[in-house]
């Protein structure tokens, strides 16, 4: 056998059933393995001792170093000019929240400085971020629209998320979720506003801009049938969608989602039990995402023991962006995620792995050490998986791969 490269005397968490994840293993743990990449693929994974008579172009010796899937950050609003820090000392020096929006601040603000931006600005202003998180290991990322809200605008944000992909070899996702908000042109004309929505959604799918479809149901943004014209827009056009629901209030959009074979509810901190049987029937992952529920100081708690119970899939994410989640560290998702939620770090893996690919439709791709999968994959300087939710902001990434070709090399 020949290889590309070939990783000896790793410990890996492959997340992969075969290797027992699930059952008897915790995290599919292989002790002493090795792993051997073909044209970015997976194609031999074992113990070190076990390996075939082979050739290989590059090997790493790793000795007690830890493996994991490359990380997944399945929801994000990565893609935005300008930033809020103004809005939150504001509110720190005693402004409300509401005065605040009526001095043009919120999404509006972010919308506004997102529509002024050139594609080079927008594109610069991103840069950061997305570094931020390949440091952390990630290397598949979903990025919404939102802030454009016209379609040149939804468009432009699309457009450098693309070109973020391209220009970074990793794999982005891009979600159309112009029924985020309505701008300020069509306010108190919700309605006329979905309709542009749904006209909007062909145009930008036929320019190869748009993976999935996502909208935001709640009292201040769409209702139940507002995002059922959009979905079913999606749905003839073949894309899948998934959902902001539940986040601020019970509007019944997780089932909304699921009834659409969606692929996940996100935030869904008011999730009733009702809607977590439909996403159980469907398999709707439920996205969880803790940074955004601790800078709201939300207290909800989104209910995980009622979705482990029902065998919901649970990933965890970092809702980066402006408002609600200014945050680029997925390993400190994973943490809150464990410290806030009480997920076990097993399970908050598995929500940035093998789950946030389920979110992303990409399970028969990512999310897992398998053979035949996407050689994502990376290298920790940790004594067990556990390390990458316990510390704290830590720099732990030692390098990682995307499809076989290093992304990223402490
Ligand atoms: O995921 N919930 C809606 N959207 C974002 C927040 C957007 C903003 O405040 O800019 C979220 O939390
Ligand atoms: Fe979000």
């Amino acid at each position: 056998m020949h290889f590309d490269t070939l990783i000896i005397n790793a410990h890996i968490a492959t997340m992969n059933n075969e290797f027992g994840y699930g059952n008897n293993t915790p995290y599919g743990t292989i002790t002493d393995a090795a792993m051997a990449i073909q044209d970015g693929k997976i194609v031999w994974l074992g113990k070190t001792v076990n390996l075939p008579k082979h050739t290989a172009d590059n090997v790493i010796d790793v000795t007690g170093q830890w493996l994991t899937p490359a990380l997944i950050d399945c929801h994000t609003h990565l893609v935005y000019a300008g930033n809020r820090s103004n809005e939150f000392e504001m509110r720190l020096n005693g402004v409300s929240y509401e005065e605040v929006a009526r001095q043009g601040g919120g999404i509006v603000s972010t919308v506004k400085a997102t529509r002024e931006a050139s594609f080079d600005e927008l594109y610069q202003a991103s840069v950061p971020r997305l570094k931020d998180l390949i440091s952390q290991g990630v290397t598949t990322i979903e990025i919404k629209s939102g802030y454009g809200l016209d379609l040149d605008s939804e468009r432009k944000m699309l457009a450098v998320a693309k070109k973020l992909g391209e220009d970074f070899g990793i794999t982005v996702r891009k979600t159309y979720l112009a029924a985020h908000a309505t701008p300020p042109e069509y306010k108190g004309q919700n309605d006329a506003y979905i309709d542009k929505v749904c006209e909007w959604l062909p145009i930008l799918h036929a320019e190869g801009l748009v993976d999935a479809v996502d909208a935001f149901c709640e009292n201040i943004a769409f209702n139940l049938e507002q995002v059922s014209k959009v979905f079913n827009v999606a749905k003839s056009l073949g894309l899948p969608v998934k959902l902001h629901a539940e986040q601020l209030s019970d509007m019944g959009g997780s089932g909304l989602v699921a009834s659409f074979d969606g692929l996940s509810a996100d935030h869904i901190e008011y999730l009733s039990m009702k809607d977590i049987d439909k996403m159980a029937k469907s398999g709707t992952v439920g996205v969880l995402l803790p940074t955004a529920f601790y800078t709201l100081r939300e207290t909800k708690l989104p209910p995980i023991q009622a979705m482990r119970d029902a065998g919901v899939n649970m990933a965890v994410s970092t809702d980066c962006n402006p408002g609600t989640s200014p945050s680029t560290s997925l390993l400190l998702a994973m943490n809150m995620a464990c410290t806030l939620f009480r997920l076990t770090p097993e399970e908050s893996l598995a929500g940035t792995t093998l789950h946030a690919a389920q979110a992303l439709g990409l399970s028969e791709h990512k999310g897992k050490i398998a053979v035949g999968y996407d050689a994502d994959i990376a290298l920790w300087n940790i004594t067990r998986p556990a390390d990458l939710c316990y510390l704290i902001g830590q720099s732990v990434l030692a390098q990682v791969w995307h499809q076989g070709q290093v992304v990223l090399k402490n």
